[in-house]
């Protein structure tokens, strides 16, 4: 349908990432105009609903979620009466032939999202062949976390992959989804002044930051079974270090980007020995202030093992072992309870070899390109410019040139992540969702690093909510005569 009309059957339709993002996300796409007419969502969940009944949960949700701005009464109305509900067991096969008849004669694809905890996608995979509510087009989208570790993420891509192909299967890292995050690639292959640079002979380092003022809002039983290295690294923090070290993919096609993501994954050095303990730094926060207000430590949180070693910030020194990179560290870090809500990408460009101005300035700042994702997503390129002034000479001032996207392109709305995505899902593009390898890879690395921690048996060292994580990990870096970068 070159329309792109799908029939979005939704499990998990009363969840908190339905709630929150899905439905959102689905009205903005239809009241932008981009979901065609025919369009149909049928919620599926376990409690007792009706279409009405379901509808006003979505319309509340939206209520809360919404700008006034981005409300008016049409777009409600023609949203909401597209959706539909059907009350399921996920786990018994019996009302799955309900999804069947729902289909029945659609000329649609059927698209399934999956927002189910991983350990069901195969049972509702099954039930959903079994009952024959699929056909040759239907496609799966599903969420992270894909398992615990590599072991375990085989099995549920296995169960996936019995009831769908690959090119139809969509795994949601919703960085991938982020305005910014995308720019990353028209700015590194359609500028030559950055694509000729991007290499070890120019680039002295790269920082990523992702750190968050949130704590673990009512989530700590999930929470303390991951830590923040799957949580956020094995995902989101890999994938942003892939887009920024992978080669020049020959087209924008899903398996050319993704086969240069892999490649990186491969390349990635694995901690051993020494390193474990010199280039990583785990964290786990203490009681401190959020925003002025005191907060609890994690092992004071709601529901809270008091015990517990799980990490909630980490930080590490990694390398990718390949001609473009060798020799250039990737600093990594994130955590929860930071000071603030930021996540960027500094890339850091070699210092002239042959310098002229004043020796007193020698080393004052170099180059960088700063990608902000969040708060204000936009790009800055940190240059030195003469300092202005009769008096000051030839003295050097950095500062940025500057593109920040809400004042360059004041009409448009910067969507949120989901909406990207579930676009590219009703599409049938791939691109932006992570293949099976790249998550085996990614959870391969990750592994081997969890299996390092157990043997040393080191307990998390502690940081006081509202701080930028443990001193060690501002040792880590500074060690190298550098610094996190937290301007802009
Ligand atoms: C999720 C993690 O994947 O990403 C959460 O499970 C985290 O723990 C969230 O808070 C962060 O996403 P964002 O878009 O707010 O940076």
């Amino acid at each position: 349908d070159p329309n792109h009309a799908i029939d979005l059957a939704l499990f998990g339709a009363l969840g908190d990432l339905a709630m929150r993002k899905l439905f959102p996300a689905l009205y903005h796409l239809d009241r932008e105009g981009l979901m065609p007419e025919s369009t149909r969502i049928m919620g599926l969940a376990r409690q007792e609903h009706d279409a009405v009944s379901f509808r006003q949960r979505v319309n509340e949700a939206l209520q809360k979620r919404l700008k006034s701005s981005e409300q008016d009464e049409q777009s409600l109305e023609r949203f909401l009466a597209r959706l539909d509900y059907l009350k399921l067991d996920f786990s018994s096969v019996d009302g799955y032939d309900t999804i069947r008849q729902w289909r029945k004669g659609s000329p649609r694809p059927m698209v399934v999202y999956l927002s189910v905890g991983a350990r069901i996608y195969g049972d509702i995979c099954r039930h959903l062949q079994t009952s024959k509510s699929l056909d040759e087009e239907s496609r799966v989208v599903v969420e992270k976390p894909i398992g615990y570790d590599l072991h375990s993420s085989v099995e549920i891509n296995d169960a996936i992959g019995e009831v769908f192909p690959e090119s139809r299967i969509y795994r949601i890292d919703h960085y991938l989804g982020k305005e910014t995050v995308q720019n990353l690639i028209a700015l590194r292959f359609a500028n030559p002044l950055f694509g000729t640079q991007w290499n070890q002979n120019n680039i002295s380092h790269v920082e990523i930051t992702v750190a968050e003022k949130v704590g673990i809002e009512g989530r700590w039983g999930y929470f303390d079974e991951a830590g923040q290295l799957r949580d956020m690294v094995q995902n989101h923090l890999l994938q942003l270090l892939c887009l920024i070290a992978m080669d020049p993919p020959s087209n924008l096609d899903a398996d050319a980007i993704r086969d240069e993501k892999v490649k990186v994954l491969k390349a990635l050095k694995p901690f051993v020995g020494e390193a474990l303990g010199r280039d990583v730094v785990r964290g786990q926060y203490i009681a401190g202030t959020s925003d002025g207000q005191s907060v609890p430590g994690y092992l004071e949180e709601e529901d809270a093992n008091t015990q517990s070693q799980t990490e909630t910030f980490v930080a590490m020194k990694t390398e990718v072992s390949n001609w473009r990179w060798a020799g250039v560290p990737f600093y990594l870090r994130t955590g929860k309870r930071m000071p603030e809500k930021l996540s960027q990408i500094v890339i850091h460009f070699r210092q002239q070899p042959h310098y002229i101005f004043d020796p007193d300035q020698r080393g004052i700042a170099s180059n960088k390109l700063i990608i902000r994702l969040q708060p204000e997503e936009g790009i800055a390129l940190q240059v030195l410019t003469k300092d202005s002034g009769l008096d000051k000479g030839m003295r050097l001032r950095p500062g940025p040139l500057h593109l920040d996207f809400n004042s360059a392109f004041p009409k448009s709305r910067i969507p949120d992540a989901y909406e990207r995505l579930l676009l590219e899902v009703m599409k049938g593009q791939q691109y932006l969702f992570v293949r099976r390898d790249e998550i085996e890879h990614a959870w391969r690395w990750c592994d081997q690093l969890i299996d390092g921690w157990k043997k040393r048996d080191t307990p998390p060292r502690r940081y006081p909510a509202g701080s930028w994580g443990p001193v060690a990990s501002i040792a880590m870096i500074t060690q190298d005569g550098r610094s996190w970068y937290e301007d802009y």
